[in-house]
This record gives structure tokens, C-alpha cells and sequence, in this order.
């Protein structure tokens, strides 16, 4: 049976049949003609259902006429074909049921035009308005894509810790987790008395758990929320979001990269798929030039240069920047911008970097200055996706942890993994929310997510 929901009941092939449906009122417009037009929207589709409510409806002057912005109704009747431009269908009511009023005095998403900063001061009714149900729609279609890629490839999706003693990047943007009163000076606050009886922290990410399941199962991916207690107040960072980590033993760099690259591809393909009218209305009142923009990525293999390649394209490219271009330093959003935006036009993978910019983990090349890491950079947004070779060889590995100042000691967990049973083997990290702004054009991270965690802010 067909769900009764405003998106079947939009479809041609539903005139004739009967209807019940639950939503939330759009706008009311009453007609000389003696009825009344309700927009309905619950959520299932962008575009609203019109219904028809007629003034013989026992309750139109005491309800219908009242009914406002943002009330919910149940309401049954009978799918039409639209005369209406725009639509194919509308329900003419045999009975309207007001469930919760709103009253239009104090109801905040009652006006049309809000700027997005005053919609994140109400985060609890934004998913209301046009864009943000868009936004839902289209991060719940990213996340069904990105399981649909991995597990039609036979990947393992593995549940890694949130709550973990281990700093798998090694930069120490960690929150620590505790259940000791530090307000209270009485309270000598030492690590043995704590929770765990040692210091732990929210996950930075799950690619170290990740890598024990992929040696010994092949393919895994992970998919949760992560943490960085980063003080990055910028348009693409957030203190928690979410991060999909695939690993295969026996991958090299290449093979990552190849990974990397027909996984995006599917994401966006599957969004212009299966979100046209939510894509449609980002083309349209968010990002002009998205559609085609997305579409060309879908078209064109990624470009791939070394690290090296990209620092001297950025010497010569004639531009000034504020950050510095050196070898050795780290790219900055600008950098990686300018690469994807202007000098390559669509996504670029960037590989080989030098090993101090990056993590422990990654795999030292025959150079000794850089390792076998990959950064994708798309248009807009920069690095979407960060990712490695691991390194496999325990000495070097140990060696490198020592350098990052971690104790070889405290990972000999991820150091057997190098000790019984090695095998070469890579992987990367996408965050969800770049991923969804680099499909909506949305510019904030902020508003991509239902509710944002950064610097100074964690409300509701
Ligand atoms: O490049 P990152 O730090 O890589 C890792 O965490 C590796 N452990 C991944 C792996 O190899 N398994 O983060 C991966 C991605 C980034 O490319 C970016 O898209 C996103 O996570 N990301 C953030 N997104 C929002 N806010 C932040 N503060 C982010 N930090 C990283
Ligand atoms: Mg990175």
C-alpha cells in the first residue's frame, strides 16, 4: 500500500483515490468562491499539497477560517486533478481537524525571509521553513547513500568508541570526559579516582578501532559522530560532526584514492537521483550554477597531484594570499580553494605531504620527508576528505609515534596489528556536514546540521 503522505498524494497517479493526511499548515487563502486553500507540508516533500476546504465543511467558520502559519491538521478527502499551475493533484476535504493551533502573534516561523543567523536562534522550529526540511532531505539521502555504497561492496559497518583514551590524529583538540567535580576544591582531581580511572576523551575519530576490524575482516567503514575541541570559528568547522571512515587491508594509495573518488560520485549521483525538487530549490535560491557545477564533477575523473605539485602551482598562480605558500606548511582554506575553484575547476586529490604537517599513522615514503597521505579538495569547500596508506612497518611506526610525542606503549593494541599478520592497508575520513554543504551550496556549516556545537555555543 502507498504511504498516505503529501509526496504520493502530489503524484498524478493518486487522483481519485482517498486520502488521510497529517501535516503542518503552509498558508491559508480563502477564495470569494466560498472555500478556502490550505498549503500542507509534513515533511515528505519539498513542494506542498493543496487542499481545497469547502464552506459547507461543518467546522469552516469556527476552525478553517482561524487555521494559521504553522497549525497542525489531520485532514481526509479526496485527490483531484490540479487546474492549478505548478501541480498535478490537490485534496478537496471531506473534513478538516485542527490538532495544535499556533498563534500567529508569537509564532517565530511565521514570516517568510528569516536570515539564516536568527533560524539557528531557532533551531528548534527551522526544520519548518523550505531549506532546512530540504537540508534534512538531503543529509538523510547522503547517509542512505553512503551505506548503500559500502555495504553493496561488501564493507562491515563497525561501531568504534566515542569515549576512548586514545588521540588518533595526535593534535590534542580533545575533549576530556570526567566525572570528577573540578568546581569543587575540596575534590583532589587525579586521574586514578576518575570514571575510568584514567584520563579518556570524545573520539577525534574512529579510524585507529577501525583498522583492527579491517585487518582481520578486509573491508570495514565506520559512521559516527566525532569530536575537536579545535577553537576554529570558520564556515566548515564544527566541535562535533559526523565523519564516515572506510578501511581495506591491502589497499595502497591509489586504490584510496580510486575508492574516494567513486564514492563521492555516488553521493552526488544518488542526490540529483532522488532529491530533484530539493536540488532544484538550491539551484535556485542558494547556489546558482550547482546542478550543472555537480554534474560536471560526476563527469570528470578527479585531478591527482603530489603536495609538491601544488605548492609550486600556488607560487606561480600569481595570487595573493594571506597565509604564506611554503613547502612544509600546511595549506590553508584559501589555498586549497584556489586549487579546486580556480585553477583546476572541480575536485583534485592532493597526495604525498610532508610527514610533520601530518598524522603518525601514515605511511613514510622512500624520501623520508613525506608520506602516502590524500586530501580531496572540492570547489566551495576545500579539503572534504582526508585520508592515508597506514603505515604497516613496525619500527617506522614506532618511530613516528615517538616524534608526535605519543607513547609507543599506549598503542601496543594498534602496534599488533603491525606484529601479527601486517598487511599494507589504507583509508579515508568524509565529513558528513562538508559533504552536505559541497551538494546543497549551503555556505555554513552551521546550517547543515540540525543542531551545530561550536566555539562558545552548544544551545538545545
Ligand atoms: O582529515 P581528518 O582529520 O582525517 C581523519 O580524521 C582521519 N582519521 C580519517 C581517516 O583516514 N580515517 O578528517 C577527515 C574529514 C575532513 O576531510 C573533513 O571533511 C572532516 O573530516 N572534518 C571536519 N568537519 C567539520 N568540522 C571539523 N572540525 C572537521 N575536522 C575534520
Ligand atoms: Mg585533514
Amino acid at each position: 500500500m502507498a504511504m498516505e503522505c503529501v509526496a504520493s498524494a502530489r503524484k498524478a497517479e493518486s487522483i481519485g483515490k482517498k486520502f488521510t493526511i497529517k501535516g503542518w499548515v503552509r498558508t491559508r487563502r480563502d477564495s470569494k468562491g466560498g472555500f478556502s486553500f490550505l498549503e500542507i507540508n509534513d515533511g515528505s516533500s519539498f513542494g506542498n499539497l493543496q487542499v481545497i476546504a469547502n464552506n459547507t465543511l461543518q467546522n469552516y467558520q469556527t476552525d478553517i477560517l482561524k487555521i494559521g502559519t504553522g497549525c497542525s491538521v489531520v485532514i481526509e478527502g479526496v485527490i483531484k486533478g490540479s487546474p492549478a499551475k505548478g501541480q498535478e493533484t490537490e485534496l478537496v476535504a471531506d473534513s478538516v481537524q485542527v490538532v495544535g493551533w499556533a498563534d500567529p502573534n508569537t509564532y517565530t516561523m511565521q514570516k517568510k525571509g528569516h536570515t539564516f543567523e536568527y533560524l539557528r536562534t531557532q533551531a528548534h522550529l527551522r526544520p519548518r521553513t523550505n531549506t532546512f526540511g530540504a537540508v534534512a532531505r538531503v543529509r538523510n539521502q547522503i547517509s542512505k547513500s553512503i551505506h548503500d555504497f559500502f555495504q553493496e561492496k561488501g564493507f562491515l559497518y563497525i561501531n568504534t568508541p566515542i569515549i576512548t583514551p586514545s588521540d588518533c590524529e595526535g593534535a590534542g583538540h580533545m575533549f576530556r570526559v570526567t566525572t570528577l567535580d573540578f568546581l569543587n576544591p575540596k575534590t583532589i582531581a587525579k586521574a586514578e579516582d576518575d570514571f575510568f580511572g584514567k584520563p579518556v576523551f570524545l573520539t577525534v575519530s574512529g579510524q585507529l578501532e577501525g583498522e583492527t576490524y579491517a585487518c582481520a575482516l578486509g573491508k570495514i567503514y565506520t559512521f559516527g559522530p566525532t569530536f575537536r575541541a579545535e577553537n576554529s570559528n570558520t564556515s566548515r568547522h564544527l566541535a562535533e560532526f559526523w565523519m564516515v571512515e572506510p578501511e581495506v587491508a591491502f589497499n595502497d594509495l591509489i586504490q584510496n584514492m580510486d575508492l574516494a573518488e567513486s564514492f563521492i560520485k555516488r553521493i552526488i549521483r544518488d542526490a540529483l537521483n532522488q532529491c530533484g525538487e530539493d536540488m532544484q530549490f538550491f539551484e535556485e535560491r542558494i547556489e546558482k550554477g550547482l546542478i550543472q557545477n555537480l554534474e560536471l564533477v560526476l563527469n570528470k575523473d578527479f585531478q591527482r597531484i603530489s603536495y609538491t605539485e601544488a605548492v609550486e602551482i600556488l607560487k606561480n598562480s600569481g595570487q595573493t594570499f594571506e597565509f604564506e605558500v611554503a613547502w612544509g606548511k600546511d595549506l590553508q582554506s584559501e589555498h586549497e580553494r584556489y586549487l579546486a575553484e580556480k585553477h583546476f575547476n572541480g575536485p583534485v586529490i592532493l597526495y604525498d605531504y610532508p610527514k610533520e604537517i601530518k598524522a603518525f599513522y601514515m605511511r613514510l615514503n622512500d624520501d623520508g620527508k613525506t608520506v602516502r597521505a590524500m586530501d580531496v579538495l572540492v570547489p566551495r569547500i576545500g579539503e572534504i576528505i582526508g585520508g592515508s596508506q597506514r603505515e604497516e612497518r613496525l619500527e617506522i611506526l614506532e618511530a613516528r609515534m615517538q616524534g608526535a610525542g605519543l607513547k609507543p606503549e599506549d598503542y601496543w593494541w594498534y602496534l599488533d596489528l603491525r606484529r601479527f599478520g601486517g598487511v599494507p592497508h589504507a583509508g579515508f575520513g568524509l565529513g558528513l556536514e562538508r559533504c552536505v554543504q559541497f551538494i546543497t551550496g549551503m555556505a555554513n556549516i552551521r546550517d547543515v546540521i540540525p543542531y551545530p556545537r561550536t566555539p562558545g555555543s552548544a544551545d538545545f
